[in-house]
């Protein structure tokens, strides 16, 4: 089955963004899908005023999970944590022209991880971040894979 990624994915993939760790950062988040078995690190550098610094990333995984962990924390950069997130799966996957149906949810990997790492910091900072929830581990475990159809990535 062929597959077409948009040049987005494809500069992304091969050039990938943030690829690295953070020491002692601010808020470490990994998490997993057993079902493909990829695994998906962030590293988040937060300063004083809440406002992400800096990210990085580790994954261990598809080139779509490279391309939207790149891309995930290319948008979080520069944000304050509230902001950050905003930066959801189908943000991630807009800002990278779609991705394939059966790769939403490497798009939602990235989207966790973040929500892993905001977790993180929150917890080591004894503070709540409003409409952040307790993120999951295993992204199988979700139940609401949201797809964004577009027709002509197909
Ligand atoms: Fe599972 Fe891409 S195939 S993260």
């Amino acid at each position: 089955m062929a597959m077409n990624y948009s040049d987005a994915v494809m500069d992304h993939f091969t050039n990938p963004r943030n690829v690295g760790e953070i020491e002692n950062a601010s808020g470490c988040g990994t998490v997993g899908n057993a079902v493909c078995g990829d695994i998906m690190r962030i590293y988040l550098d937060i300063d004083d005023s809440g406002v992400i610094r800096d990210a990085k990333f580790k994954t261990f995984g598809c080139g779509a999970a490279i391309a939207t962990s790149s891309m995930a924390t290319e948008l979080v950069k520069g944000k304050t944590v509230q902001e950050a997130l905003e930066v959801t799966n189908k943000a991630v996957m807009e800002a990278l022209d779609g991705l394939p149906p059966v790769k939403v949810h490497c798009s939602l990997l990235a989207e966790e991880a973040i929500h892993a790492a905001l977790w993180d910091y929150a917890e080591k900072k004894g503070i709540k971040i409003e409409g952040l929830e307790k993120p999951v581990q295993d992204i199988g475990e979700h139940s609401h894979v949201e797809v964004v159809e577009d027709e002509s990535e197909l």
